[in-house]
């Protein structure tokens, strides 16, 4: 039977507020799953012309893949959303780059034509699964030396990636840090993060009394609008004695979930739905895994050449920001200035948060947005470092490009 490869396209996307782990946190008293239930039921209320039963397919991502991260997602949390029990689930791990890959990973099936639109996304609760809750790292990785111990620490990875470039200093890290914060806090003045987060009704226990209240939960928690060079300089580097990483120039530990449509381009025309990005091309990579930070580069090479474009034909990058030294040392390579106007318009993810799983698909609905404003740009690129060595990009092309 003859196939044709088909067009696929982001319909939209929208993610919860992100919260900070542990008992403190927004989310502490609220399961993964109904996050993640929040996000797909925001999904279908903003695009009414979706019919839910021609939703072909339901990834959801997650790191630690157990408890209320566990059961099968996309499964459980499409039913737990109300979808027709005619649509099926499954569930994604690519850790850091989980969403990513449930986008892109169903963006092949829908071109291949097994699919015509479906919802993906992802979600981490990092309070309720701290990173390495669970796993059982096999002895020979170390024994062997396969892999430097380093390689399952991430903050240790970060500290390596300093070293392979000396010209990443402290300073320019912290520096890079104040910026995304900067970044984030003015696009929050400008109302163009709000637009697409789902706001999440949380239940909190008093510590003290015991009180339970109920709130709703409207903005990203960890934000620091106000971070100063002074106030990150003395900070602690926990990752090593006088490092160079600190909480103030690294992403935190932190809870969220994002979901997409996802859908040819066809399907998305024929049923009325908005075409905010069109696939262009996407790439893993793996690189030594205790300098994972460096991944997104060869990744970003091998999509821009299955693209046939090259970097200077990218007009906007969304950029996950694990650490500051991941998204230097990407910009360092292809010689992009640290505060380039292209790169992280709304700041990243040391501002808003990386609840792992969750963040890919947090960057494709913020480059959409951009896309939307920028209709001189024709096409943007999302890319992501991803622990045990690996890196993620993805290349889109803005449909509302005026340069036809
Ligand atoms: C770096 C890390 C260990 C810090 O954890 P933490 O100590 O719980 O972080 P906190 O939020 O408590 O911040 C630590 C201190 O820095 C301060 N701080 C953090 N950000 C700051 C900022 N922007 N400005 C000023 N101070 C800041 C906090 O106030 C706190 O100060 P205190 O100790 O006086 O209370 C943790 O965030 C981490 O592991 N991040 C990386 C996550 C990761 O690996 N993700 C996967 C990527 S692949």
């Amino acid at each position: 039977m003859p196939r044709t490869v088909r067009d696929v396209v982001f319909v939209d996307g929208v993610r919860t507020p992100f919260g900070k782990a542990g008992p403190k946190g927004i989310y502490h008293e609220t399961r993964a799953d109904d996050l993640v239930v929040k996000a797909i039921r925001e999904l279908l209320r903003r695009n009414p012309a979706l019919d839910p039963a021609k939703i072909d397919e339901v990834a959801i991502a997650a790191t630690t893949q157990i408890g209320d991260q566990g059961l099968t997602l996309g499964r459980t949390a499409g039913i737990l959303a109300g979808l027709p029990q005619s649509v099926p689930g499954y569930s994604i791990d690519r850790m850091c780059a989980g969403a990513l890959t449930a986008v892109t990973t169903t963006a092949g099936s829908i071109a291949f034509g097994a699919y015509d639109a479906v919802i993906a996304g992802g979600v981490e609760h990092m309070g309720r699964h701290p990173m390495g809750e669970g796993v059982d790292p096999n002895p020979r990785f170390v024994s062997e030396k396969l892999v430097d111990e380093s390689a399952l620490f991430m903050g240790m990875t970060a500290e390596n990636l300093h070293d392979r470039y000396p010209s990443i200093t402290k300073q320019r890290a912290d520096e890079y840090a104040v910026r995304s914060q900067e970044k984030a806090a003015k696009a929050y003045a400008d109302g163009k993060i709000q637009q697409d987060l789902v706001p999440i009704s949380v239940r909190r226990t008093d510590a003290s009394t015991g009180e339970t209240g109920w709130g709703l939960v409207t903005a990203d928690e960890p934000m620091r609008p106000g971070t100063t060079l002074e106030s990150l300089a003395n900070l602690k580097t926990p990752f090593r004695v006088h490092g160079n990483v600190t909480a103030g120039n690294a992403a935190g530990l932190n809870d969220g979930a994002t979901a997409s449509i996802i859908a040819s381009e066809d399907f998305a025309r024929e049923n009325n739905l908005p075409v905010k990005m069109r696939l262009v091309s996407y790439a893993f990579a793996g690189v030594e895994p205790e300098v994972m930070g460096y991944g997104p580069i060869p990744a970003t090479e091998k999509a821009l050449a299955q693209a046939g474009l090259s970097i200077e034909d990218i007009g906007l990058f969304e950029i996950n920001e694990a650490f500051a030294v991941q998204v230097l040392a990407f910009l360092e390579h292809y010689g992009i200035a640290d505060d380039d106007a292209r790169v992280n318009q709304y700041g990243g993810a040391i501002a808003y948060g990386h609840p792992l799983a969750s963040s890919g698909v947090r960057l494709m609905t913020q480059l959409a947005r951009q896309f939307e404003e920028n209709p001189q740009v024709r096409y943007g690129l999302n890319t992501m470092c991803v622990g045990f060595g690996m890196g993620a990009t993805v290349i889109w092309e803005n449909p509302h490009w005026e340069g036809k």
